[in-house]
């Protein structure tokens, strides 16, 4: 079946699909026989119960319980017996080393663990207006070589098109189709010259076989089992798009992790034009790669150096405010830390944290209280990381230390330093990893000075124009720095 690109505005699949589906007889014979039953799923973690219950026995949820008309699994398992599988063995099975499509958006890339893999099935989620569907429509402009179709069952053909309008590069000839049937959408991804396909929301997207209304957990399972199959059978790479809920996961968070490939997170933070992509799992590649992007007015740009970025706010004379050299992935990233230590007027002092871990943030009070003598009782603690980003790496402790007691003493940390280390519960600055990046990339955005363990001092192999100040205890870093 050849769709022609030219007419693709037009939407030309309604017709030519639905021909298909009428020449497809086993298709036709398994909806007829098939037989559903109903039951009730919990919709977070889609454990299955006869009967109805106020509280999963599975997670806990309170209230999550909806009925849903499911397929009787074992029709499949009868079909199965049909003895139509074929069996080969591994070396018949051809490699696929390396074939991977090249977006060439250098973010997406490294975040996709080198780009696009074929046959694979990706879930990109992330919060409502964050810029899923802009992303997608930037990567069927960048991948225009190979074919995308755009497949959309949120937003009109129009709206597409607008969207586009504003984006550079999206060729003319790009391949859309409005759908809402998974059945049709899948028809048209095989049947298609397509050579990625972009599915725009999975939460839309309907399977005849099963009643539940589209974006129930059953639904969404099945669709998503769906663009599985077809991304597998004909190596063609499927995007698909997930909403987050209110409680920040993707509407059957867990029997979609299950089923794709990769699941790709797209954040930002409030006020904050920019935008986090994170793979939180990859089967082919690392999922501490992070992509960071800014949208504009003419859609996302990358942004290649992102330390510059999450530094250009901070005011130097300020106390209550350090820089740290984090490593996001395997690339270091310079942020500033900020600490606001105030007198309380409650009875309980309030603490709180955003962009890194509340209890660790707890643990490293407690160490500055039990190690440094220092008072935070009659205080509340506020720690924020500047640009919204959100930091996972230990070796940031000393820097939040650091902005701590320079709120708390109200004297601000001395002009180009930058902190480096994990704080251990006896006090101890430790080790860690990658300390040529992080200070090269402190050397290059000009800082002069760095607090780092001295255990990674000693084991240094090259030099670097910036002074050392190596320390084995928190104690003896912050008295340098605020001696
Ligand atoms: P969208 O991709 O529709 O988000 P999602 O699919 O995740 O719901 O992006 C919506 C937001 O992005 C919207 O608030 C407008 C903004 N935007 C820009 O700022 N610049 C642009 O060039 C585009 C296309 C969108
Ligand atoms: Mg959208």
């Amino acid at each position: 079946m050849a769709y022609n690109p030219c007419a693709a505005n037009i939407v030309p699949f309604h017709s030519i699909v639905s021909i298909i589906i009428r020449t497809d007889e086993a298709e036709n014979e398994y909806r007829m026989t098939m037989k559903t039953k109903s039951v009730y799923i919990c919709q977070s973690c889609a454990f299955q119960s006869p009967k109805w219950a106020g509280k999963c026995p599975s997670c806990g949820a309170w209230g999550t319980f909806v009925e849903e008309v499911v397929r009787d699994e074992k029709r499949k398992s009868s079909a199965g017996a049909a003895g139509t599988a074929k069996i080969t063995t591994l070396n018949e099975v051809e490699s696929s080393n390396g074939d991977k499509l090249i977006t060439g958006i250098a973010e997406l890339d490294r975040v996709l663990g080198g780009g696009i893999t074929r046959g694979s099935l990706i879930l990109v989620g992330g919060d409502p207006g964050i810029g899923k569907s802009t992303l997608m429509l930037q990567i069927c402009a960048a991948i225009s070589k190979h074919a995308p179709i755009y497949i959309t069952g949120e937003e009109s053909l129009q709206q597409i098109k607008m969207r586009a309008a504003r984006l550079t590069n999206v060729p003319d000839n790009l391949m859309l189709l409005a759908e809402t049937d998974i059945y049709e959408v899948t028809k048209a991804i095989a049947g298609s010259e397509a050579g990625v396909a972009i599915v725009d929301s999975i939460q839309t997207m309907q399977s005849a076989e099963i009643d539940s209304t589209p974006g129930s957990i059953s639904q969404v399972r099945e669709c998503a089992a769906r663009l599985m199959e077809v991304a597998k059978r004909t190596h063609k790479p499927v995007f698909m798009v997930g909403h987050v809920n209110k409680e920040g996961s993707i509407a059957g968070p867990k029997v979609l992790e299950h089923t794709v490939d990769t699941v790709l997170q797209f954040e930002g933070e409030g006020v904050y034009s920019y935008r986090i992509l994170r793979a939180l799992k990859n089967r082919y590649g690392s999922t501490n790669e992070i992509g960071i992007f800014e949208m504009g007015e003419t859609g996302l740009r990358e942004v290649h150096n992102p330390s510059e970025i999450f530094l250009t706010q901070r005011s130097v004379e300020e106390s209550g405010t350090a820089v740290c050299a984090s490593i996001e992935g395997t690339r270091p990233l310079l942020v500033e830390v900020q600490a606001l230590v105030t007198p309380t007027s409650y009875n309980v002092p309030q603490r709180s944290s955003t962009g890194f871990e509340y209890k660790r943030l707890q643990m490293i009070i407690a160490i500055l209280e039990k190690r440094l003598g220092l008072n935070f009782a009659h205080n509340d603690v506020f720690v924020n990381v500047a640009g919204g980003v959100s930091l996972n790496d230990p070796a940031v402790d000393l820097g939040i230390a650091a902005a701590l007691v320079s709120s708390l003493r109200d004297i601000p940390v001395a002009q180009g330093t930058v902190f480096i280390g994990e704080v251990g519960l006896t006090g101890e600055v430790r080790t860690v990893t990658a300390i040529e990046q992080r200070l090269g990339e402190s050397q290059k955005l000009g800082f002069k000075r760095a607090v780092l363990p001295q255990a990674n001092v000693k084991k240094m192999i090259r030099g670097y124009d910036i002074e050392l100040c190596g320390v084995e205890r928190i104690s003896l870093a912050l008295a340098q720095i605020f001696s």
